[in-house]
Protein backbone atom coordinates (compact mmCIF):
# COMPACT_ATOMS: atom_id res chain seq x y z
CA UNK A 1 0.00 0.00 0.00
CA UNK A 2 1.17 3.16 -0.76
CA UNK A 3 0.62 6.63 1.81
CA UNK A 4 0.18 9.99 0.39
CA UNK A 5 -0.11 12.65 3.05
CA UNK A 6 -1.27 15.75 2.52
CA UNK A 7 -1.75 18.64 4.88
CA UNK A 8 -5.12 19.74 4.67
CA UNK A 9 -8.48 18.86 2.45
CA UNK A 10 -7.80 20.81 -0.84
CA UNK A 11 -4.24 19.51 -0.98
CA UNK A 12 -5.63 15.73 -0.65
CA UNK A 13 -8.45 16.45 -2.97
CA UNK A 14 -5.89 17.65 -5.44
CA UNK A 15 -3.99 14.76 -5.18
CA UNK A 16 -6.46 12.02 -5.42
CA UNK A 17 -7.98 13.97 -8.78
CA UNK A 18 -4.15 13.96 -10.00
CA UNK A 19 -4.29 10.00 -9.71
CA UNK A 20 -7.24 10.31 -11.05
CA UNK A 21 -6.13 12.62 -14.45
CA UNK A 22 -3.44 10.16 -14.42
CA UNK A 23 -5.73 7.11 -15.31
CA UNK A 24 -7.85 9.35 -17.95
CA UNK A 25 -5.39 10.35 -19.77
CA UNK A 26 -3.20 6.55 -19.86
CA UNK A 27 -6.15 5.38 -20.49
CA UNK A 28 -8.97 7.29 -21.93
CA UNK A 29 -11.33 4.54 -22.11
CA UNK A 30 -11.00 3.25 -18.62
CA UNK A 31 -13.67 2.21 -16.80
CA UNK A 32 -13.95 4.50 -13.14
CA UNK A 33 -15.47 3.10 -9.96
CA UNK A 34 -17.04 6.00 -8.15
CA UNK A 35 -18.05 7.16 -4.75
CA UNK A 36 -20.53 9.11 -2.92
CA UNK A 37 -20.12 11.01 0.73
CA UNK A 38 -18.64 13.59 1.39
CA UNK A 39 -15.03 13.09 1.15
CA UNK A 40 -14.57 12.82 -2.82
CA UNK A 41 -16.38 15.95 -3.56
CA UNK A 42 -13.34 18.01 -3.53
CA UNK A 43 -11.65 15.87 -5.82
CA UNK A 44 -14.85 15.90 -7.98
CA UNK A 45 -14.49 19.66 -8.35
CA UNK A 46 -11.03 19.57 -9.21
CA UNK A 47 -11.46 17.26 -12.05
CA UNK A 48 -13.90 19.52 -13.08
CA UNK A 49 -11.27 22.78 -12.56
CA UNK A 50 -8.68 20.24 -15.02
CA UNK A 51 -11.60 19.56 -17.21
CA UNK A 52 -12.91 23.28 -17.79
CA UNK A 53 -9.31 23.96 -18.82
CA UNK A 54 -8.92 21.72 -20.95
CA UNK A 55 -6.67 19.33 -19.66
CA UNK A 56 -9.40 16.25 -19.12
CA UNK A 57 -11.13 14.63 -21.50
CA UNK A 58 -14.06 11.99 -19.95
CA UNK A 59 -15.79 11.36 -23.42
CA UNK A 60 -14.55 7.94 -23.49
CA UNK A 61 -14.79 7.09 -20.08
CA UNK A 62 -17.24 4.78 -18.31
CA UNK A 63 -18.28 5.31 -14.81
CA UNK A 64 -19.51 2.52 -12.22
CA UNK A 65 -21.07 4.11 -9.11
CA UNK A 66 -20.64 1.93 -5.52
CA UNK A 67 -23.68 1.85 -3.98
CA UNK A 68 -27.38 3.31 -4.43
CA UNK A 69 -30.16 3.63 -1.19
CA UNK A 70 -32.69 0.86 -2.13
CA UNK A 71 -36.02 3.09 -3.24
CA UNK A 72 -34.90 6.27 -3.87
CA UNK A 73 -35.13 7.44 -7.39
CA UNK A 74 -32.76 9.56 -9.82
CA UNK A 75 -34.21 12.75 -9.06
CA UNK A 76 -34.54 12.46 -5.07
CA UNK A 77 -31.95 14.80 -3.75
CA UNK A 78 -30.53 12.20 -1.00
CA UNK A 79 -30.22 9.18 -4.12
CA UNK A 80 -26.52 8.86 -5.26
CA UNK A 81 -27.84 9.14 -8.45
CA UNK A 82 -28.33 12.70 -7.86
CA UNK A 83 -25.50 13.16 -6.13
CA UNK A 84 -23.05 12.41 -8.76
CA UNK A 85 -25.20 14.25 -11.44
CA UNK A 86 -24.68 17.56 -8.99
CA UNK A 87 -21.31 16.71 -8.30
CA UNK A 88 -19.04 15.89 -11.21
CA UNK A 89 -21.54 14.20 -14.24
CA UNK A 90 -23.34 17.55 -15.53
CA UNK A 91 -20.32 19.52 -15.14
CA UNK A 92 -18.08 17.67 -17.46
CA UNK A 93 -18.52 15.49 -20.78
CA UNK A 94 -18.79 12.11 -19.52
CA UNK A 95 -21.55 10.42 -21.64
CA UNK A 96 -24.92 9.95 -19.29
CA UNK A 97 -25.18 6.63 -21.11
CA UNK A 98 -21.86 5.22 -20.10
CA UNK A 99 -22.24 6.72 -16.02
CA UNK A 100 -23.68 3.52 -13.92
CA UNK A 101 -25.46 3.49 -10.84
CA UNK A 102 -27.58 0.48 -9.35
CA UNK A 103 -31.07 1.08 -9.66
CA UNK A 104 -32.73 2.19 -6.64
CA UNK A 105 -35.99 2.02 -8.18
CA UNK A 106 -35.29 -1.63 -8.51
CA UNK A 107 -37.74 -3.53 -5.75
CA UNK A 108 -36.55 -7.08 -6.65
CA UNK A 109 -33.26 -7.03 -4.90
CA UNK A 110 -32.46 -10.23 -6.99
CA UNK A 111 -32.64 -8.50 -10.07
CA UNK A 112 -31.05 -5.04 -9.24
CA UNK A 113 -28.04 -6.59 -7.89
CA UNK A 114 -27.73 -9.33 -11.25
CA UNK A 115 -28.18 -6.69 -13.40
CA UNK A 116 -25.18 -4.37 -11.92
CA UNK A 117 -22.85 -7.40 -11.66
CA UNK A 118 -23.60 -7.56 -15.41
CA UNK A 119 -22.92 -4.04 -15.88
CA UNK A 120 -19.10 -4.54 -14.51
CA UNK A 121 -18.53 -7.54 -16.31
CA UNK A 122 -19.71 -6.35 -19.81
CA UNK A 123 -17.63 -3.47 -19.09
CA UNK A 124 -14.98 -5.06 -18.36
CA UNK A 125 -14.13 -4.93 -14.99
CA UNK A 126 -13.22 -1.55 -13.52
CA UNK A 127 -9.58 0.34 -13.83
CA UNK A 128 -9.72 2.69 -10.86
CA UNK A 129 -12.02 2.32 -8.15
CA UNK A 130 -12.24 5.54 -5.77
CA UNK A 131 -13.59 4.98 -2.06
CA UNK A 132 -14.38 6.51 0.80
CA UNK A 133 -14.16 5.56 4.37
CA UNK A 134 -17.28 5.30 6.70
CA UNK A 135 -16.76 5.40 10.38
CA UNK A 136 -17.29 1.99 11.29
CA UNK A 137 -14.91 0.64 8.50
CA UNK A 138 -17.88 0.46 5.97
CA UNK A 139 -16.67 1.14 2.22
CA UNK A 140 -19.88 0.90 -0.49
CA UNK A 141 -22.29 0.19 1.95
CA UNK A 142 -20.43 -3.33 3.04
CA UNK A 143 -21.22 -3.20 6.77
CA UNK A 144 -18.92 -5.02 9.64
CA UNK A 145 -19.80 -8.57 9.50
CA UNK A 146 -20.17 -8.82 5.51
CA UNK A 147 -18.52 -11.77 3.92
CA UNK A 148 -16.10 -11.00 1.65
CA UNK A 149 -17.01 -13.28 -1.27
CA UNK A 150 -20.30 -10.91 -1.88
CA UNK A 151 -20.59 -9.29 -5.37
CA UNK A 152 -23.62 -6.53 -5.52
CA UNK A 153 -26.13 -7.50 -3.07
CA UNK A 154 -28.35 -5.80 -1.11
CA UNK A 155 -27.69 -5.16 2.75
CA UNK A 156 -29.40 -3.89 5.86
CA UNK A 157 -27.90 -0.40 6.70
CA UNK A 158 -26.03 -0.49 10.64
CA UNK A 159 -27.62 1.46 13.01
CA UNK A 160 -24.59 3.51 13.20
CA UNK A 161 -24.51 4.54 9.28
CA UNK A 162 -28.73 5.39 9.24
CA UNK A 163 -27.98 7.67 12.07
CA UNK A 164 -25.16 8.93 10.43
CA UNK A 165 -27.66 9.80 7.23
CA UNK A 166 -30.24 11.35 9.01
CA UNK A 167 -29.27 15.09 8.90
CA UNK A 168 -29.54 14.56 5.44
CA UNK A 169 -33.48 13.59 5.14
CA UNK A 170 -36.25 15.76 6.45
CA UNK A 171 -37.10 12.99 9.40
CA UNK A 172 -35.98 9.64 10.51
CA UNK A 173 -39.06 7.72 8.77
CA UNK A 174 -37.12 8.89 5.39
CA UNK A 175 -33.63 7.55 5.52
CA UNK A 176 -33.17 4.23 4.09
CA UNK A 177 -32.80 1.27 5.91
CA UNK A 178 -31.59 -0.66 2.68
CA UNK A 179 -28.71 -0.20 0.06
CA UNK A 180 -27.40 -2.00 -3.10
CA UNK A 181 -23.90 -1.87 -2.66
CA UNK A 182 -20.72 -3.42 -4.94
CA UNK A 183 -19.94 -6.47 -2.45
CA UNK A 184 -16.32 -6.87 -1.53
CA UNK A 185 -15.31 -9.05 -4.13
CA UNK A 186 -16.10 -6.60 -6.58
CA UNK A 187 -14.16 -4.11 -5.18
CA UNK A 188 -11.33 -6.25 -4.93
CA UNK A 189 -11.31 -6.72 -8.52
CA UNK A 190 -10.79 -3.27 -9.68
CA UNK A 191 -7.14 -3.23 -10.89
CA UNK A 192 -6.32 -0.18 -8.82
CA UNK A 193 -7.84 1.48 -5.80
CA UNK A 194 -7.98 4.98 -4.21
CA UNK A 195 -9.19 5.57 -0.87
CA UNK A 196 -9.43 9.08 0.20
CA UNK A 197 -9.79 10.14 3.78
CA UNK A 198 -9.75 13.33 5.54
CA UNK A 199 -10.64 14.62 9.55
CA UNK A 200 -9.65 13.72 12.52
CA UNK A 201 -13.03 12.05 13.10
CA UNK A 202 -11.30 9.06 10.50
CA UNK A 203 -8.18 8.96 12.45
CA UNK A 204 -8.71 5.71 14.67
CA UNK A 205 -10.83 4.09 11.72
CA UNK A 206 -8.02 4.56 9.57
CA UNK A 207 -5.64 3.12 11.84
CA UNK A 208 -7.80 -0.13 11.98
CA UNK A 209 -8.15 -0.59 9.29
CA UNK A 210 -4.86 -0.27 6.86
CA UNK A 211 -3.00 -1.25 9.99
CA UNK A 212 -4.97 -3.73 11.97
CA UNK A 213 -5.95 -7.04 12.09
CA UNK A 214 -7.50 -8.16 8.32
CA UNK A 215 -11.35 -8.45 9.56
CA UNK A 216 -15.14 -8.69 8.11
CA UNK A 217 -15.98 -7.18 11.53
CA UNK A 218 -13.38 -4.03 9.52
CA UNK A 219 -14.62 -4.25 5.83
CA UNK A 220 -11.79 -1.78 4.74
CA UNK A 221 -9.47 -4.00 6.36
CA UNK A 222 -9.34 -6.32 3.43
CA UNK A 223 -7.72 -3.83 1.45
CA UNK A 224 -4.24 -4.62 2.87
CA UNK A 225 -4.51 -7.95 0.67
CA UNK A 226 -5.22 -5.71 -2.26
CA UNK A 227 -1.48 -5.51 -4.59
CA UNK A 228 -2.43 -2.32 -5.61
CA UNK A 229 -3.79 0.56 -3.25
CA UNK A 230 -3.26 4.07 -2.75
CA UNK A 231 -4.33 5.88 0.64
CA UNK A 232 -4.42 9.72 0.30
CA UNK A 233 -5.14 11.44 3.51
CA UNK A 234 -5.07 14.54 5.39
CA UNK A 235 -2.86 15.10 8.06
CA UNK A 236 -5.55 14.89 10.53
CA UNK A 237 -7.16 11.58 9.26
CA UNK A 238 -3.66 9.96 8.76
CA UNK A 239 -2.39 11.52 12.64
CA UNK A 240 -2.73 7.81 14.15
CA UNK A 241 -1.17 5.65 11.95
CA UNK A 242 2.36 4.50 13.00
C1 LIG B 1 -21.57 6.49 2.70
C2 LIG B 1 -21.13 5.88 1.38
C3 LIG B 1 -19.67 5.45 1.43
C4 LIG B 1 -18.82 6.57 1.98
C5 LIG B 1 -19.28 6.90 3.37
C6 LIG B 1 -18.41 7.93 4.08
O1 LIG B 1 -21.84 5.52 3.64
N1 LIG B 1 -21.94 4.75 1.02
O2 LIG B 1 -19.26 5.07 0.12
O3 LIG B 1 -17.48 6.20 1.98
O4 LIG B 1 -20.60 7.38 3.25
O5 LIG B 1 -18.86 9.21 3.85
P1 LIG B 1 -18.07 10.53 4.19
O6 LIG B 1 -17.02 10.67 3.15
O7 LIG B 1 -19.11 11.61 4.14
O8 LIG B 1 -17.48 10.36 5.56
Amino acid sequence: MQIIRATDYYRMSRMAANIISAQVIIKPDCVLGLATGSTPIGTYEQLIRWYDKGDLDFSGVTSINLDEYKGLSPDNDQSYRYFMNEHLFKHINIKPENTYVPNGLEMDSEKACASYNEIIARCGGIDLQLLGLGHNGHIGFNEPGEAFEKETHCVDLAQSTIDANARFFASMDLVPRQAYTMGIKTIMQARKIVVVVSGESKAQIVREAFFGPCTPQVPASVLQLHNNVTLVGDEAALSLIP
